[in-house]
């Protein structure tokens, strides 16, 4: 569709999404309650503060522009109950080493936001779920329901919403002690559980890399005379997907002295493939917002639907302003991503754009679990790199689905041979990670990649 013939703009407020259909709602038995609930939450104090998000849009700026890398990865769904500080610690633990890792090999500043901290709600894609005769409504992430096969546990509840906001919360005080106590210590090899790749041919460049980071923070500090990590600065951000709207609006906020909306219940909402559609409430709620947007693409997005986002969420083609988060699977994005980069370009659109490698890669196995191949999942990085470099830009970062946890639920890498090993510590609710062993091996592989490309 010509520009000209999109229909007019109207007036944004953080509610006019109501105007729109909403897909992937919960249906509350009695709305006054939630209403009740959304009015004390937007009375609580904010989860993250607007200058941090205009800080994470400049550096996705610079993602954009090919100097800096974004490692974004977490849980597909965090739960309530894993509301705990090991997990808690061993995720940023994750995440904090594999960025060094991609230091070495991406020779520029990693930019780390977690999958976490409000990664409550799930769309699915029925609204039912029936096991033996009986159907009941779908489990849709502990902000909503409870995942029990019961008619009470289905049955959406708002107080939900407080207790989701409460975790994000007390998730997020944690990691920023954590930080601001030296956590990032982790730079030390010693931290690093290298077990794992006795197994693997490149166990020798794992080893030296690890000590490249070793050596280079130790040189940092001495130049410098601090410690690494001993820093204010916030260097982890959080993201979720905005959902559940009626959550999202009622932590949407104006700020003293700067212009604007901000979504302050995290630094970097992005809408999920199932909610994407241009004239959706999800994208309407979105524009008016000034954090910065990612937006899942896929096999099915269209050229047209670039141009509308771009014409929606992103007018004056803001370097920052938004991420496209590619998700095509290993088989499909050779095909898919092409078009889209054209799309992009011709509107003159300088989106980050990040490959979420797990999404197009999920199966299913006899046994009826979902999977993951770790093979698929570097297989889809891989091209990513090689696609966005024929068309002279870079690939500006990765999105996984992780844990730090030991869990069997993604096949290959060192630790998961195969499909048989799948049963022993299978957790997820929704999608399958990669273990701490697999995220670490997936890094160095994405690192010597970005070695070799910046050499070629
Ligand atoms: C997700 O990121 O967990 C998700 C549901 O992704 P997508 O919308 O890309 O399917
Ligand atoms: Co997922």
């Amino acid at each position: 569709m010509p520009i000209s013939s999109l229909p007019q703009i109207s007036e944004w407020t953080p509610r006019s999404w109501r105007g729109r259909e909403a897909l992937q709602q919960p249906d509350y038995p009695d709305q006054a309650s939630v209403e009740r609930v959304l009015e004390e939450l937007r009375l609580l104090p904010p989860l993250v503060t607007s200058w941090e998000i205009l800080l994470l849009r400049e550096e996705l700026a610079e993602a954009s522009r090919g100097e800096r890398f974004i490692l974004h990865g977490g849980d597909c769904a965090e739960r309530f109950a894993d509301c705990q500080s090991p997990r808690i610690a061993n995720l940023l633990k994750v995440l904090l080493q594999m960025s060094l890792v991609l230091v070495v090999g991406a020779k520029r500043p990693v930019t780390r936001i977690g999958r976490f901290a409000g990664q409550y709600a799930k769309p699915r894609s029925s609204n039912l779920e029936t096991r033996e005769g009986v159907t009941l409504p779908a489990y849709r992430g502990d902000l909503i329901n409870r995942s029990e096969f019961t008619a009470e546990g289905r049955t959406p509840d708002p107080q939900f919403l407080l207790r989701g906001y409460e975790r994000s919360a007390l998730t997020l005080n944690f990691i920023r002690a954590l930080i601001k106590g030296g956590f990032a210590d982790l730079h030390h090899p010693e931290y690093f559980d290298l077990d794992w790749a006795a197994h693997s041919p490149l166990a020798a460049e794992y080893h030296r890399t690890v000590e490249t980071i070793g050596e280079s923070l130790r040189f940092m500090e001495h130049v410098l005379g601090v410690r690494a990590g001993e820093t204010d600065r916030i260097n982890f951000f959080t993201s979720h997907e905005a959902l559940h709207l009626a959550y999202e609006e009622a932590q949407t906020r104006q700020v003293p002295r700067r212009d604007g909306w901000f979504n302050l219940g995290t630094h970097f909402p992005w809408v999920g493939l199932r909610t994407n559609r241009p004239a959706g409430a999800h994208i309407e709620y979105l524009r008016g917002i000034s954090n910065p947007i990612g937006i899942k693409v896929g096999a099915a997005t269209t050229r047209e639907q670039v141009v509308r986002w771009f014409e929606a969420l992103d007018p004056e083609r803001t370097p920052g302003r938004l991420a496209l988060i590619h998700r095509f699977g290993a088989k499909k994005i050779a095909d898919g991503l092409p078009g889209l980069i054209e799309a992009a370009r011709a509107e003159g659109g300088r989106a980050a754009w990040i490959c979420d490698a797990v999404h197009g890669n999920t199966e299913t196995t006899a046994s009826g679990l979902k999977t993951r191949r770790f093979e698929d999942i570097y297989r889809e990085v891989e091209q990513a790199f090689e696609i966005h470099r024929a068309f002279g830009q870079q690939l500006g970062g990765v999105h996984i689905e992780l844990t730090g946890e030991n869990v069997t639920e993604c096949i290959g890498g060192a630790s998961v041979p195969t499909e048989s090993h799948l049963a022993r510590a299978y957790e997820t609710e929704v999608d399958p990670r990669l273990n701490y062993e697999q995220s670490l091996e997936l890094a160095f592989l994405i690192a010597r990649k970005m070695k070799n490309e910046a050499d070629r």
